[in-house]
């Protein structure tokens, strides 16, 4: 692979174009392939090993290999390996929605499978589209959404998200969902801050004006994730959810970042004991071992498309591969080992460790701005001036460096701009947070002493 910058032209023997990835410096980077995984440990071709400290995009929960989950996957395998579910059922998705609707809290008891989180998005958006249409108020059709919100990168995922590079070139194929602004208290102007947020009466504000316009609120609740970790105040949930009904307008939690203990409670609406009309799951269901997510709705929403005689009623929606048998085992099994083992509270404990870690290597460096944790959800923003909050210029591509920097530390983190993340597999041993904060620490030190460029 060419090793200079000034070196044009594409890697002509490497045919993998990655998500999400500059293929122009990947080409020009240290390549990282990883040949197998063990418990939270990644193990690359050449032999080198890393803690897995973003759990492969906030999916693994148990540890990679669990042999439950494994062996649940395997034995399925051998069983059935897909059947559609156009009109015909199998056991393990009845299984997994009974087991799914008994964890949900209320009447959060329908589930609607699809394969990644944005697909479930996109049928949390349809669904209450619908919801309003097949109830006779078909002008319901505007969708509220958080400032830097991020819901995936289907079109109507991406419509609800923030804008930034990741919105705005698509612009010509989204639609506009009304806004209100999110909880970014470290930079926001406009909020008096977390113990006095304002930024949810501005929700009551849109809602007020817009009341008959409006179908859904949607919101990651408590930690916005690839906003950059932005963790909102104790009872920011509630009061989304109190104004959601006072203009009875659904209540989407995408919890597919959240959702699986990672913020210390199953669910982030069980933070503040708030139910939403519909939770949307991915990520995190199978443990990580598979692509499965849901859409789970209340019975109000579910009845209105329920009709015996009206087939317009009905979800016009559907993907191949919706839970494809094999992932609604690896789902079942994941939620197994929730229940065999006092994962939570192992969590809560951990993410203490974790706090005191960060505070203690990075609470006073020069070039941290900000440390936000709600959990093993933990974001760390890099500034080059603490007083200011300056940001770091953008060439010096700093949260990038200090990633992978911590590589020769044998860990793994992927930063959200100059927002280092950490957000390891709830399995993770204390000993390997204190490897994975000696090593973000190791970064960030480094940047500081090239000047920061
Ligand atoms: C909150 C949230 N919603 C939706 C998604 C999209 O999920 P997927 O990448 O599985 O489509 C993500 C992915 O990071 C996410 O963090």
């Amino acid at each position: 692979m060419p090793d200079q910058l000034s070196e044009p032209g594409p890697e002509e023997d490497y045919h993998v174009w990655h998500p999400f990835t500059q293929m122009g410096r990947f080409d020009r980077e240290p390549q990282l392939v990883i040949d197998r995984a063990e418990g939270n440990v990644l193990i690359a071709q050449d032999g080198r090993e890393y803690i897995d400290g973003v759990a492969s995009m906030w999916a693994i929960v148990h540890g990679h290999g669990h042999p439950h989950i494994v062996n649940a996957i395997q034995e399925q395998a051998a069983k059935l390996q897909h059947s559609t579910l156009l009109g015909v059922a199998h056991q393990p998705v009845i299984d997994l929605a009974d087991r799914l609707a008994a964890l949900l809290p209320a009447d959060l008891d329908h589930v609607f499978f699809s394969e990644n989180g944005a697909s479930a998005i996109e049928v949390a958006l349809k669904m209450a589209i619908q919801f309003w249409v097949n109830e006779g108020f078909p002008d319901r059709k505007r969708i509220v959404a958080m400032e830097d919100a991020y819901h995936g990168d289907t079109i109507g995922a991406v419509s609800v998200g923030g804008s930034g590079p990741f919105r705005d070139v698509y612009e010509p194929l989204l639609f506009e969902p009304l806004r209100f602004p999110n909880p970014y208290h470290y930079r926001s102007s406009e909020c008096a801050g977390a113990d006095n947020c304002t930024c949810v009466d501005q929700l009551g504000e849109v809602l007020k004006e817009h009341q008959n316009e409006v179908a859904a609120v949607i919101i990651e609740p408590r930690v916005q994730g690839a906003g950059g970790m932005i963790v909102a105040p104790e009872g920011h949930i509630a009061r989304i959810r109190r104004l959601c009904d006072e203009y009875d307008v659904l209540l989407i939690a995408d919890e597919i970042a959240t959702g699986f203990g990672k913020t210390g409670e199953m669910f982030a609406c069980d933070l503040e004991g708030v139910v939403p009309d519909m939770s949307v799951l991915g990520k995190g269901i199978t443990g990580g071992y598979l692509p499965l997510s849901a859409t789970i709705t209340n019975k109000r929403i579910y009845k209105s498309f329920y009709d015996a005689a009206d087939d317009a009623k009905k979800l016009f929606h559907g993907h191949t591969y919706a839970g494809n048998p094999i992932c609604c085992a690896a789902a079942l099994a994941n939620l197994d080992v929730f229940e065999s083992e006092d994962i939570l509270k192992q969590v809560r404990g951990k993410a203490d460790f974790l706090a005191a870690q960060l505070s203690e290597r990075l609470g006073d460096h020069p070039l941290v701005g900000e440390i936000r944790q709600q959990g093993l959800m933990v974001g760390i923003e890099l500034v080059s001036d603490r007083e200011t909050k300056q940001a770091l210029p953008r060439e010096a591509m700093a949260g990038w460096n200090v990633c992978l920097a911590a590589r020769d530390r044998g860990v793994f983190v992927r930063p959200l701009g100059d927002t280092v993340v950490v957000m390891p597999p709830l399995a993770i041993e204390t000993a390997q947070l204190e490897q994975i904060c000696g090593a973000v620490t190791y970064g960030i030190d480094k940047i500081d002493e090239s000047d920061h460029t």
